[in-house]
């Protein structure tokens, strides 16, 4: 028998029995061990680091996400059939290429295809050649560079930070004085911990904003789920950006012609794009949009699940999760079917108190242990366990989650069952999916 015939034998006989180990500790990882728990083939999960709640689900183990000498010495010894990488961080240090480079098999985009989201100038210069909508940009590498593009643009006009900023590298600016201070706050590391050496000066653009989830495989991409984020910390949209307060997918969001057009003009773009250029994109491709009135436009792309959406779409996910990464990693997405529970699905984010500023951990969480009693799933975003006690240990704390025919009344079950769970100084915001409801 030729060898990679045998080597498919082995893998077929594996997986029914499969090991899995997810990298990362929020809800979004919270989620996928869950939908993987699902799975009929899947019968160990290891998380790292995992959180308090992931434990209940997988073995959880430390590591840094930041360093990937770790995580790769942490599966080379756990021996897993699959890992896979949650969080852009382990993506942008190159994870996956190191993972493959030693024979494992991993879920997610290498180093040089993961620049999508690692470097917004990458992915705006991407954009530009290969045609895909997005706002119109300048890249600057010098403040001189900034202050003479500002002159081509009118205001408000948005400044943002290249590299990976974890939501706070975006500027809005009324002012070109403004925006000349936030660029300069980017180069001198100020803003960010880090100084930039690209900002990208950008049109400012109006409209709803849209989040995307396509699978691709190197070779095509394939539409999963549109969901919508709530990023700021205040009912009404108002206050500073967070990671997200809450999100949602439903039936509706997009038309079925919406759907396709995104999939053409932009997921099939991008991946066609990467392969042309030799860094073929495996993973999930999220990208984010405005629609804006002269057309859906990208503002952003993720190389990986969203963080809060994923909570709501793994409720809706019908097909086998594990079938999503074996057709990502073997390049088969054209044959594979993705069914979502026809409705709606919601998460709303309990947050400690002063998120997205300065907040406390450690704080204890009571009314945790009603789980699935009225089909709502609580994810944990940011808890560890201390003492016997589940505890907060982030901003993000709780992914309070549900599904159903309709997003009114999924949205009724989560708030009935936030009522039950408190912390010291627990804030969440009680508008999500105000947007849905209201057309
Ligand atoms: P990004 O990280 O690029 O998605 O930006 C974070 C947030 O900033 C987005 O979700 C938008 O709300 C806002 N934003 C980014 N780019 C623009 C733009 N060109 N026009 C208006 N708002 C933007
Ligand atoms: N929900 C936005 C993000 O995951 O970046």
């Amino acid at each position: 028998m030729p060898r990679l015939e045998v080597a498919n034998k082995v893998w077929g006989a594996l997986q029914n029995e499969m090991k899995v180990l997810v990298i990362g500790g929020g809800g979004r990882e919270h989620a996928l061990v869950w939908a993987l728990k699902k799975s009929s083939s899947v019968t160990e999960i290891v998380a790292a680091p995992g959180n308090g709640g992931i434990a209940s689900l997988a073995r959880c183990l430390p590591v840094d996400v930041n360093n990937v000498h770790a995580m790769v010495n942490l599966v080379a010894i756990e021996q897993p059939d699959l890992t896979v990488v949650g969080p852009e961080v382990p993506l942008a240090l190159g994870l996956v290429d190191e993972l493959e480079s030693r024979k494992f098999r991993v879920f997610g985009p290498r180093k040089a295809a993961a620049q999508l989201e690692s470097s917004k100038a990458f992915a705006k210069e991407f954009m530009q050649r290969h045609g895909i909508p997005t706002a119109e940009h300048a890249l600057c590498r010098s403040l001189d560079q900034v202050r003479e593009s500002l002159l081509a643009f009118s205001l408000p006009v948005v400044v943002k930070a290249s590299g990976l900023a974890a939501g706070k590298g975006v500027v809005i600016c009324d002012t070109r004085l403004e925006a000349e201070s936030a660029a300069a706050q980017m180069f001198s590391g100020v803003l960010l911990g880090t100084a930039e050496t690209e900002v990208v000066v950008e049109e400012f653009l109006t409209g709803e904003e849209v989040s995307f989830f396509a699978l691709c495989d190197g070779k095509r991409a394939i539409q999963i789920a549109a969901a919508q984020d709530h990023k700021r910390v205040g009912e009404g949209d108002t206050g500073p950006n967070t990671g997200g307060m809450g999100a949602y997918s439903t039936d509706g969001l997009l038309t079925p012609a919406m759907q396709h057009w995104i999939i053409q003009n932009v997921a099939q773009k991008v991946v066609g794009g990467m392969a042309s250029e030799g860094t073929p994109f495996k993973g999930i491709l999220f990208i984010g949009l405005m629609m804006s009135p002269r057309g859906p436009m990208v503002l952003e792309f993720n190389t990986r699940w969203g963080d809060p959406e994923t909570e709501a779409i793994m409720l809706r996910l019908e097909t086998d999760i594990l079938d999503l990464f074996n057709a990502s990693i073997d390049g088969t997405a054209d044959a594979l079917v993705i069914r979502l529970k026809p409705g709606a699905s919601a998460t709303v984010i309990a947050a400690s108190g002063g998120y997205p500023g300065k907040y406390v951990s450690g704080v204890p969480i009571t009314g945790l242990d009603r789980d699935g009693e009225d089909g709502v799933i609580v994810f944990h975003a940011g808890t560890t366990t201390k003492d016997g006690q589940m505890v907060t240990a982030g901003g993000r704390v709780l992914a309070v989650t549900a599904e159903s025919a309709d997003l009114r009344d999924a949205l009724h079950k989560i708030y009935e069952r936030l009522k039950t769970i408190s912390f010291d100084g627990m804030q969440y915001r009680r508008d999500i999916g105000h947007r849905a409801l209201r057309s």
